[in-house]
């Protein structure tokens, strides 16, 4: 209620967290996403390969992931895959991340 008034008196308010919306939606910053990249190769890779082709888990390239569906790639990232050595990253990614590193291998990671 408070709040509402006060945004209601403050137009220019309203107007600010409306802008800031799609920036909630936009991509990891430059330096995120390099930091996101280092640890798909490191840590992503320490199990599916430091080029992706598998190892303990299995493959994520291009030819690998085709027809699985995005959402279910992030869930398996965000929450892991219980009773498989496939660990959860939701404790050290948010939502935005996730996305970022699936979205980066069902374009192909690494590109050729
Ligand atoms: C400790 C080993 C390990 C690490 C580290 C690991 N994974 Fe996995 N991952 C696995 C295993 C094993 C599976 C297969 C699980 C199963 O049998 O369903 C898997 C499955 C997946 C899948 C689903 C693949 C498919 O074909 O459905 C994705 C996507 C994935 N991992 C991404 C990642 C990403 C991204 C990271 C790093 C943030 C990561 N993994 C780190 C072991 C690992």
């Amino acid at each position: 209620m408070k709040v509402s008034r006060q945004i209601a008196r403050r137009p220019g308010l309203a107007l600010a967290s409306l802008l800031l919306i799609p920036a909630a939606l936009a991509e990891p910053s430059a330096q995120r996403q390099a930091q996101l990249e280092h640890l798909l190769q490191q840590d992503c890779g320490s199990c599916h390969g430091l080029r992706m082709t598998g190892g303990l888990g299995p493959a994520l390239t291009l030819d690998a992931l085709a027809g699985k569906p995005r959402q279910s790639l992030i869930a398996t990232v965000t929450h892991g895959r219980p009773g498989t050595a496939m660990p959860g990253w939701k404790a050290l990614l948010d939502e935005q991340d996730v996305a970022w590193l699936v979205d980066l291998l069902l374009e192909g990671y690494p590109k050729p």
